[in-house]
């Protein structure tokens, strides 16, 4: 018999059927009713076993968390809750389950005691919709850009740069960590290491996805990033996928519209393509704001914030503005800000992007323009020689979506920008050779793949939309 999935099997509804389905058991009610999960969508399918057809000690074998494969026909339901059940004929436990020891039980988790049983987590009806909500996602990344004539970049995840030149880096080597050979001066010698050279995990695609945009027009990479900064927060992750498009002859304008763009398919795609999933955790959500004191709570609701930012342009605003607005506003005056504003030129703080789109703009907001010494060396120089042509897309509950800039093609101001920042110009020859044989206007930028994912998802912690985070002190699973 040819293998049904439940999700197949609810969308066609085909009363009469005969079929054969195999998966996880979520409860066995009353020694009769089994709601079967196979992980295809986020309902079980209730299966109902007449109980003279069975020996008692079988049956003792159907616990929460077995997995069984069984044969009936589709019915017409006769309880409430569903329209269809499977009337048992064949019953077989593919695998026992220890009921007394199994983890997951049939009542709400907390999502910290979850994170510890991360192996086991994924059949919980929360994390296989946040799962199978991250696949629509990365799916409608690369959708997205086939449409738009993009061409699938895949950049090397071992490199001996560091493209953000914030030297968050895990190294990579074999060289033995007991006895690690040294030069004259003390210093590692890597020559004898197995690439000959300093090597470390990629902070980000962008420099090699420049040499491919310069060639094959319009580029984006889609992959693991690392980054060794002791962050823990529920925005960072050591491991995380970052979407690196990267375009020839698009300048700042083009390049905040393609983010705006891509952002919005994305959330259209989740609310057209998941919506069992989407429906379930905005219920899930609504339970949790319940439980927040009133001047906690969300306004909206899951669904109804995703539809509001498909719906609506992102604001742009440039750092300038935007440093204006802060300096002028009530938690700065009132000194409510961990960090307070009082000049142009500081780094802007999560507090102050979240200020920004949550009460000033109440909408996603690209800010653009911001001074050079806060950003990294390849951004273009603007003619006033102080900003540069930066822009940072930040969504509301997670801060800094996105980031990304028009690129310095000019070789002698990129050169330049290197040394003061202290890259030796040598190190990056390859990239800089971009600058000298056919340059040209090109942008790009990097989006985090699991702060999308937990936008719209509305899960609060970024540890909780990767099947495994890896973070500070935790490389478990
Ligand atoms: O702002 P970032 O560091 O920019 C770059 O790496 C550029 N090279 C991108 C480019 O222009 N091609 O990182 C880009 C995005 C951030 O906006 C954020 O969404 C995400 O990557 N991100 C992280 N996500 C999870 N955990 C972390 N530790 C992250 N660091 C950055
Ligand atoms: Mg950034």
């Amino acid at each position: 018999m040819p293998k049904t999935s439940i999700s197949q099997i609810l969308n066609s509804q085909q009363v009469g059927e005969i079929v054969s389905l195999e998966g996880w058991v979520r409860t066995f009610r009353s020694k009769r009713f089994i709601a079967l999960n196979d992980g295809s969508c986020q309902s079980s399918i209730q299966c109902v076993v007449e109980y003279a057809d069975f020996e008692e000690e079988f049956l003792k074998r159907i616990t929460t968390g077995s997995c069984i494969s069984l044969t009936g026909n589709i019915v017409a339901s006769k309880g409430q809750g569903q329209s269809i059940e499977v009337e048992v004929k064949e019953l077989n436990v593919l695998g026992d389950c220890s009921s007394d020891l199994y983890p997951i039980q049939p009542k709400r988790h907390s999502l910290e005691f979850l994170r510890e049983k991360a192996h086991l987590r994924l059949r919980t009806n929360t994390f296989s919709a946040v799962m199978r909500i991250r696949h629509t996602t990365s799916f409608a990344v690369h959708e997205f850009f086939n449409e738009k004539g993009f061409f699938n970049l895949h950049t090397p995840i071992i490199t001996s740069s560091d493209a953000e030149g914030a030297g968050e880096l895990f190294k990579v080597t074999t060289l033995p960590l007991e006895n690690v050979p040294k030069d004259d001066s003390g210093d590692v010698n890597f020559d004898s290491d197995f690439f000959g050279k300093s090597t470390n995990l990629t902070v980000s695609g962008q420099l090699e996805g420049e040499l491919g945009a310069l060639a094959l027009g319009k580029v984006y990479t889609f992959g693991p990033t690392f980054r060794a900064e002791n962050s823990n927060t529920t925005r960072h992750l050591s491991e995380f996928w970052m979407i690196e498009p990267e375009m020839a002859f698009h300048d700042l304008n083009d390049n905040m519209d393609l983010a705006q763009d891509l952002c919005k398919f994305i959330i259209d795609q989740v609310l057209k393509k998941s919506k069992e999933d989407l429906n379930f955790l905005d219920d899930r959500l609504a339970q949790e704001e319940k439980n927040k004191p009133k001047e906690q709570r969300n306004s909206m609701g899951l669904i109804e914030k995703l539809k509001f930012v498909s719906h609506n342009n992102f604001i742009r605003c440039s750092y300038s503005e935007a440093i204006e607005i802060l300096m002028k506003s009530k938690p700065n005056k009132k000194g409510k800000f961990k960090f307070p504003i009082s000049k142009w030129g500081v780094d802007l703080q999560s507090e102050h992007e979240r200020f920004l789109v949550e009460k000033h703009f109440k909408s996603p907001v690209i800010l653009f323009d911001y001074p050079a010494n806060i950003k990294a060396f390849y951004m273009r120089l603007n003619d006033d020689g102080k900003t540069v042509r930066a822009m940072d897309v930040l969504f509301p509950g997670i801060g800094e979506i996105a980031g990304g800039s028009q690129r310095e093609e000019r070789y002698d101001i990129l050169v330049e920008k290197m040394k003061a920042v202290g890259i030796n110009p040598d190190h990056l020859d390859w990239y800089l050779d971009t600058r000298k044989f056919g340059s040209c206007i090109h942008s790009g930028f990097g989006l985090g793949f699991e702060r999308m994912v937990q936008f719209v998802t509305g899960m609060s912690n970024i540890r909780d939309v990767i099947p495994f985070p890896r973070t500070p002190g935790n490389a478990d699973f």
